[in-house]
Order: C-alpha cells, then sequence, then structure tokens
C-alpha cells in the first residue's frame, strides 16, 4: 500500500504555548510513528511575517521552534521538518493561486477578520488577507492526503480544497483534494484569563497563557490565577468554561478520563485542583525542556537537520510546481 502524506505547519510568531503542544505537536509525533504515513512539518516564518516581527525575534523564534519540535518528539531521520522560506515554490505557487482565488471567499475567513481588527483598515497588508492561499500552496505542493491542525483551522482547510478543484477543474487534474484531520478532544485549548478565547502566543496578557518552555514557578503562578467561578465544584460543562478548559489540560497531559478526574475531586476546591493540575504540567513539560536545552545549544546540528529538511521538502515541492508551470501555460526555461 502507498504511504499517505501528512502535512501540516506551524508559526514562528513567538514561544510555543501547551495549545500548540496539545492541539499539534504532539498529535504530529504520533503520526509519525504510524508507518502507513510520511511526514512533513513546515515551521512557517512567511505566514509570521503577515504580522509585524522584529528581524532577529524572528530568527531566534524559528530556531527555538525547531528545536521544541525535535524535544517534543520529532526525528529528522523519519520526517521531513524544514523551514517555508528555504524552499522558493511555497512563494511561486501561491502566486499562481492567488490568480484562483476569490476575493470573496477571502473576506469571510474567520482568523482575516479577527487579525485585521487588530489593525487601521488603511494598514492591513494584503499578505494578512492572503494568507489562507499561502497555506493553500504549503498543502497542495506535497499532495498532502491529510493535514492535522486544530479547529480553528478548518475554514483555511475547506479553502484549500476549493482551490485545488478550481485549479483541477479549469487545467486538468493536478492536485489531491487533503482532508483536515481534527481532534476533537483537547482540540481547542482555551485562554487561562478568558476561557472563551482561544489560548494564543499572541495574546497581549501573558497570565493567559502557558508556554512549553514555562518554568515550573511560572506553570504554578499562571494555573494559580486562571479565571475560574463562583459556582466551587469541579466540573466538567458549559455553565463552568475555566474549569472545563483545566479539566481539559489535565486530561491531555495524563491521558485520563475526564469523569475520573471529576470524580477524584469531588468535595475538594478549585485550590487543590489547580496545585494538582501545576505539578501535572510541569512533570509532563520536564523532559521536553530537558531535550531542548540540549539542542538549542547545538546550532550546528540544527542547521544540518534544516538545511536536510528544505533539500528534501524542495525535491518534493517542484515536482508539483513545474507540473502548474506547464499546465498554465508557462514556457519552460
Ligand atoms: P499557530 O500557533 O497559529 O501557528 O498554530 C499552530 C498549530 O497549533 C495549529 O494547528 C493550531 O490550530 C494549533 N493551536 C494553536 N493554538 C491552539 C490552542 N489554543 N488549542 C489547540 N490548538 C492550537
Ligand atoms: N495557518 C496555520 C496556523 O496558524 C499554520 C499553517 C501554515 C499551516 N501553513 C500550513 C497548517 C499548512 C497546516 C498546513 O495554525
Amino acid at each position: 500500500m502507498e504511504k499517505k502524506t501528512i502535512f501540516s505547519g506551524i508559526q514562528p510568531s513567538g514561544e510555543p504555548t501547551i495549545g500548540n503542544y496539545i492541539g499539534a505537536i504532539r498529535n504530529w509525533v504520533e503520526l509519525q510513528e504510524n508507518e502507513n504515513y510520511e511526514n512533513i512539518y513546515c515551521i512557517v516564518d512567511m505566514h509570521a511575517i503577515t504580522v509585524p516581527q522584529v528581524p532577529k525575534d524572528l530568527r531566534r523564534h524559528t530556531l527555538e521552534l525547531l528545536s521544541v519540535l525535535m524535544a517534543s518528539g520529532l526525528d529528522p531521520e523519519k520526517t521531513t521538518l524544514f523551514i517555508q522560506s528555504h524552499v522558493p515554490a511555497h512563494a511561486e505557487l501561491t502566486w499562481v493561486l492567488n490568480t484562483l482565488t476569490y476575493m470573496g471567499q477571502l473576506n469571510r475567513m474567520t482568523q482575516y477578520k479577527d487579525k485585521s481588527k487588530r489593525f487601521e483598515d488603511s494598514s492591513i497588508n494584503s499578505g494578512l488577507f492572503t494568507y489562507p492561499v499561502l497555506m493553500a500552496a504549503d498543502i497542495l505542493l506535497y499532495q498532502a492526503d491529510y493535514v492535522p491542525v486544530g479547529e480553528d483551522q478548518r475554514q483555511h482547510l475547506e479553502l484549500t480544497r476549493d482551490v485545488a478543484e478550481r485549479f483541477n477543474n479549469r487545467y486538468s487534474p493536478t492536485f489531491k483534494l487533503p482532508e483536515a484531520l481534527i481532534k476533537e478532544e483537547g482540540a481547542r485549548i482555551m485562554s487561562l484569563q478568558d476561557p472563551e478565547a482561544k489560548m494564543s502566543k499572541s495574546d497581549a496578557n501573558k497570565d493567559s497563557y502557558l508556554l512549553l518552555l514555562d518554568d515550573p514557578d511560572a506553570i504554578r503562578r499562571k494555573i494559580k490565577r486562571a479565571v475560574t467561578d463562583s459556582v466551587g465544584v469541579v466540573a466538567y460543562n458549559d455553565e463552568q468554561k475555566g474549569i472545563k478548559n483545566l479539566l481539559n489540560i489535565y486530561a491531555s497531559f495524563t491521558n485520563e478520563d475526564i469523569g475520573n478526574i471529576v470524580d477524584r475531586y469531588e468535595g475538594k476546591g478549585y485550590g487543590v485542583f489547580k496545585e494538582d493540575l501545576a505539578e501535572v504540567v510541569v512533570e509532563a513539560l520536564r523532559p521536553i525542556q530537558e531535550r531542548y536545552n540540549d539542542l538549542i545549544n547545538n546550532k550546528d546540528y540544527l542547521e544540518k537537520v534544516y538545511k536536510k529538511g528544505a533539500e528534501k521538502a524542495e525535491y518534493m515541492a517542484n515536482k508539483t510546481l513545474r507540473k502548474v508551470y506547464k499546465k498554465v501555460g508557462f514556457i519552460p526555461r
């Protein structure tokens, strides 16, 4: 049986949160261990610059993220790990796909609507608007079958399929139509300060997220401050969104049934539950952080990994790009 291709991307726009880990990275590691899949994971620095970045921070965050991915268990011997800007085909295919994407469709993207709210109309850059087209190019270049993402990316995946289908219809079958792979449970980790909002590394309030590289004291402090409610009973329901989110985090790290956890805290207050949760998170992150510290200090090795990744990715991507250029009527050089 031919292997199915898995592709996903993650932005180096800050330090990764446990939301990124639970919603994305951890699933990627699991997929890597399945021998029916060929895995490709990309650090999307070109997506990151759709919002202002400090260049030296972007460079640092990119290498940090590569180290985090490897520390979390992604193995460059089994999986292709690369940096988006190293493979020019991403920008090149984006241009072609731009000509097949309708403004109206991009206008309906909820992530665009949310992100552009932060800027004056006159300073929304067009990269933010065409962000989903670059994402479509990422995926389609590798003829991916499955794209593991968080729930928030579902709409972008639908756009990717639409654009691919439009290309296939207008020219001839070229792109595989990718499917989103979205895990229901723990799919969305919410802010510790506002359980209605997604936990995000770009949140202005640092107490709202737990970073994968937070030290134990920071983890304990932030969990202690996490917003709960006045009910005072550890229970899993939508009236107690703060506690529900904390239970999701707990269960994600222990792989325990949420019902069991709730039973264990019967008659105990939020304080005890939060203290225990903090220890669960500290212990779960400890081995990742230890491996991270080794990797981040080994720049030569990191360079070897991303260079080899780019070579492998470029070979696959160019195969698709050459077909596309030919079909749209460009003359081969
Ligand atoms: P980003 O940080 O936007 O590049 O997201 C990288 C990956 O992490 C995507 O698959 C997101 O859907 C996922 N992700 C980001 N934040 C969360 C969150 N709070 N909960 C679950 N998944 C998340
Ligand atoms: N837009 C995705 C996010 O914010 C990141 C991303 C870029 C991506 N290109 C991708 C995810 C391709 C999956 C496939 O999470």
